[in-house]
């Protein structure tokens, strides 16, 4: 049986309101015609948004992401800190998101239990760091399109980034002659955690790569080589997941539609299993009526495929892509600013506490695992 204080939003929600007021907050109900926050606290010349999430599976990224995006608007600005309060916890991508945060984020985010509110602290987030174990199946994720200067490399080292913030090791195959990411990320990256542990992200050249030099990652991410039949046919039938990278204009979608049309024929051949997924890169947004008109057209583009082949995904770009940020435009500049001593970085520094493209790829991340995976990465 569930105690009542979690039987439905409404009881759930004036629990989070006795446990605030128990802990010296005057909780004033929100107005109804607002849709950031549920209700607001002030102690003193403190005053606080308070989102509640009533769920029964744990808040996921975007959820954490939206919450997070009002703080910072005109709105949000109003308040000194933003409350994010759950029933049951959070997700592996979440609670990555809360660790790049750091403990002075605006944004505090904590479960209800029946007597007291739990923060989520970097103690708590070390638990649910994975084991990469070695005799785990490892899973491979391709990023492949036959099109090149759309964001292939740039979303092989940056996914890398958002599952080693999860706790994962991950390794980076490099299938392109252009070698970039060699370039870029040649030396791996090191994640530090609050513990000294960590997690690493280990680059490979295509022609070495064999599972055994990575052991202890869990995940594999191979940067393909636009010509499908320059890649090894052993690894392209591993990929458990193909990320497609596409631009949403309306030259991209004109020129890239066949050209995805037929990377998905040839990978098929090849492989049946992966999951396949459109992905946007570079999004700009246009404002709502052009949106509306490019996505219909977006998915007017992938309907045969999405009809016939149930493993097929075009990712609504409303709901997860990767934004055009100068961040990613100007990646790889540390190269040229040292090229004696090279270190490898991904674009994921914090700009006035947030950084766009480490949000980005933690939904990336989140979505593939939700949509696709469930819970495939995390043994469920
Ligand atoms: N979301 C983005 N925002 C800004 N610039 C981007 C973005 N994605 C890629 N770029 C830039 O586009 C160029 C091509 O990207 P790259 O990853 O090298 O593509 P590919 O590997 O498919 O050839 C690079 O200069 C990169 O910095
Ligand atoms: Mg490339």
């Amino acid at each position: 049986m569930e105690p009542a204080y979690i039987k439905n939003y409404s009881h759930f929600e004036q629990h989070v309101a006795t446990l605030l007021h128990r802990a010296g907050w005057t909780v004033i109900g929100a107005k109804s015609d607002q849709s950031g926050y549920d209700f607001v606290v002030r102690k003193g010349n403190l005053v606080g948004a308070v989102c509640i999430k009533w769920l029964r599976n744990n808040v996921a990224a975007p959820q954490l992401l939206k919450f997070a995006n009002f703080l910072d608007s005109d709105e949000g600005d109003k308040f000194n800190f933003g409350l994010f309060i759950t029933t049951r916890g959070f997700s592996g991508p979440a609670l990555a998101l809360i660790r790049s945060w750091g403990k002075d984020a605006k944004i505090r985010c904590g479960i209800a239990q029946e007597k007291k509110l739990v923060g989520i602290d970097g103690a708590e987030y070390e638990d649910r760091i994975y084991d990469d174990s070695t005799t785990s199946e490892k899973i491979y994720f391709g990023i492949f399109t036959c099109k090149g200067g759309v964001g292939k490399t740039t979303i092989a080292a940056h996914l890398a980034g958002a599952f080693a913030l999860q706790g994962f090791n991950v390794a980076l195959v490099d299938l392109d002659p252009e070698q970039n990411l060699q370039k870029l990320v040649g030396d791996g990256v090191f994640v530090p955690n609050s513990r000294g542990r960590g997690t690493t992200i280990e680059v490979f050249d295509g022609r070495d790569w064999h599972e055994d030099s990575a052991r202890d990652c869990r995940i594999v991410i191979c940067d393909c080589s636009p010509a499908l039949e320059r890649n090894p046919t052993n690894l392209l039938e591993k990929l458990h997941y193909c990320i497609i990278p596409t631009t949403l204009n309306p030259l991209g979608l004109n020129k890239h539609g066949q050209v995805i049309r037929d990377t998905v024929t040839e990978i098929r051949q090849i492989n049946k299993k992966a999951h396949l997924f459109v992905l946007v890169n570079n999004f700009k947004n246009p404002g709502a009526q052009k949106l509306s008109l490019l996505r219909k057209v977006y998915f007017e583009t992938y309907k045969d495929i999405l009809t016939t082949d149930d493993k097929f995904h075009c990712i609504d770009p409303e709901e997860v892509c990767i934004r055009a940020s100068e961040q990613l435009y100007y990646w790889g500049i540390h190269i040229l600013e040292n090229p004696e001593n090279p270190s490898s970085k991904l674009a994921f520094d914090l700009i006035g506490g947030r950084c766009y493209p480490r949000d980005d790829f933690i939904s990336l991340a989140d979505y593939i695992e939700t949509k696709a995976g469930v819970g495939i990465l995390r043994g469920e």
